[in-house]
């Protein structure tokens, strides 16, 4: 496996994989990887003849105050579950390559971006869009990969490419869960053990939601009271946000139906984790 930092070398090495036949997956990443991400790559392997993983943690994306400082790196462990998972080639930019001095273009989807993470994190979607039509710039995918636990983020990202036609097929993949149900997050590795028993809050009160649903009920207004009522048990939680969307073009609904995506994003002490169910999904 081979590491590439300078975005030149990516584009022609993409540029001749394509020329020579080959088909082209692109993980896009900001490392810290967890079995969330290898599923993404153990799938671009089946899907592709040249895997590539971007790791990047992404300057644009992290508001003001917001842990772009902080946000977890480990290079080396990424080299090894990266390399585990079939990956060919890991293009690792240099932040100061990506956004020169004097850069001035983004991407922005619009209506896409207003709600749930948007409302609160004004500017990451922008920054998300941006690094990602890059990306598909340098490392010109035919297949590109994302995880369903950034519902938003990949609607957003299926949007953008429509929009702008961009020649990618993007697929969503199920989230990966830890045994006892937290969804993976290179974000847990902030949460203290109390916290990370807290944590369960999220899952668990999607269960709760999916168990009302199967059950019967339909009221969006009754299925959030479970969720309120699951998460309010934990002092350490805050919510952010609980949300009843339809699960494509992410309107908010009264009515639960199999296309409803439960939306979450709730503070466990200090850090932010999101969550989230498709109500028709097992
Ligand atoms: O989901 C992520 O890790 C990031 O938002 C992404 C898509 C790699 C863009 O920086």
């Amino acid at each position: 496996m081979k590491i590439i930092q300078c975005i030149d070398e990516m584009q022609s090495i993409a540029q001749t994989a394509r020329v020579n036949g080959k088909r082209i997956a692109l993980v896009p990443t900001m490392g810290y990887l967890h079995q969330g991400h290898a599923s993404l790559m153990v799938e671009g392997q089946k899907r592709a003849d040249l895997l590539v993983a971007s790791i990047f943690v992404n300057p644009t994306q992290f508001g003001v105050g917001e842990d772009f400082d902080s946000y977890p790196r480990d290079m080396e462990n990424d080299m090894r579950v990266a390399e585990s998972a079939g990956v060919d080639l890991i293009f690792a930019p240099r932040a100061a390559d990506m956004y020169p001095v004097d850069y001035q273009t983004y991407v922005n989807v619009e209506k896409l971006t207003l709600p749930l993470c948007g409302a609160n994190r004004p500017g990451h979607f922008r920054g998300v869009t941006t690094v990602v039509a890059k990306f598909f710039n340098i490392v010109s995918p035919h297949v590109a990969l994302f995880g369903q636990k950034d519902y938003q983020q990949l609607a957003v990202i299926r949007q953008m490419v429509a929009d702008l036609n961009m020649p990618v097929e993007v697929i969503g993949m199920p989230i990966v869960r830890e045994a006892d149900g937290l969804a993976m997050s290179s974000r847990n590795s902030y949460l203290s053990p109390a916290e990370r028993v807290s944590a369960l809050c999220l899952s668990n009160s999607l269960n709760a939601v999916r168990t009302a649903f199967c059950k019967g009920e339909r009221s969006v207004a009754a299925l959030k009271n479970l969720v309120l009522d699951t998460i309010s048990k934990e002092r350490c939680a805050a919510i952010d946000y609980v949300e009843f969307r339809h699960g494509l073009n992410l309107a908010a609904v009264d009515t639960a139906d199999e296309q409803t995506v439960v939306a979450l994003a709730v503070k466990i002490g200090k850090t932010r984790l999101i969550d989230n169910r498709v109500l028709g999904e097992e």
